[in-house]
């Protein structure tokens, strides 16, 4: 299904003062969930479309809407709510389902302590954020559970990946489309994305 790189220069702006480790918790949240709205923006580029009959105050027009049932943003803790709000202003009628995942330090695999999705997820088209794709274990994880539930209509949506990450994922789930702003050099030792930005999670909540 292949890997979009959103070049868009607001979200290559934003990415570069995100990365900088000067940048405040505040400032970094404000900028990733400014990004978000633009990476939405891509990852619904072509959503199905039908029209509907509508009158405006001149006349009466076939005029197009979104056709199906609502999208599904899914959110992999913690670091994905972070691109979720953005996106929340753009759709706001979507859905939301949360996965909590973390990254053991050690193995680098993913541990679940979360899942809470709306019950009809077969039908519906499901956008998974995460910001960062580093070994892809937590993603590719995250969209198990979401296919063992039914899910068949799926996309991946981050801000960095690492190309190990990409590789991974797109082996494990060749029919899930990937969107991402950039795709770094290589992971480092620790799973860590490089040049990367450092943890996400924690450069959101100031966690460390
Ligand atoms: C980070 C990030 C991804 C994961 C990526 O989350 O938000 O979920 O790591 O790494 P992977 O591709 O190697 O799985 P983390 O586990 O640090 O949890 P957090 O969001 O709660 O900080
Ligand atoms: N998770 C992060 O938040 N950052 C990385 O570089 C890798 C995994």
């Amino acid at each position: 299904m292949g890997v979009t790189v959103v070049t868009h220069p607001l979200v290559q702006h934003k990415l570069t003062i995100m990365r900088k480790r000067e940048t405040s918790t505040a400032g970094f949240r404000r900028l990733l969930r400014e990004t978000s709205t633009l990476l939405c923006y891509e990852v619904t580029r072509d959503l199905e479309m039908t029209t509907t009959e509508i009158e405006t105050p001149i006349m009466k027009m076939s005029s197009p809407v979104l056709e199906g049932k609502k999208l599904v943003f899914a959110s992999i803790l913690r670091a994905g709510n972070g691109l979720l709000e953005g996106m929340l202003d753009l759709v706001p009628a979507a859905r939301v389902a949360h996965i909590g995942l973390y990254r053991d330090h050690e193995t680098l695999m993913p541990v679940e302590y979360y899942f809470k999705a709306p019950e009809d997820i077969v039908n519906r088209l499901i956008i998974v954020v995460d910001p960062m794709l580093a070994t892809a274990n937590s993603a590719i994880e995250a969209i198990n559970m979401l296919k063992r539930r039914g899910a068949t209509n799926i996309r991946f949506l981050c801000l960095l990946a690492a190309p190990e990450g990409i590789k991974r994922f797109t082996e494990a789930h060749p029919d899930v489309p990937v969107y991402t702003a950039a795709i770094d050099d290589h992971l480092d030792e620790n799973g860590y994305i490089v040049p990367g930005l450092g943890d996400a999670g924690d450069r959101m909540y100031g966690t460390k």
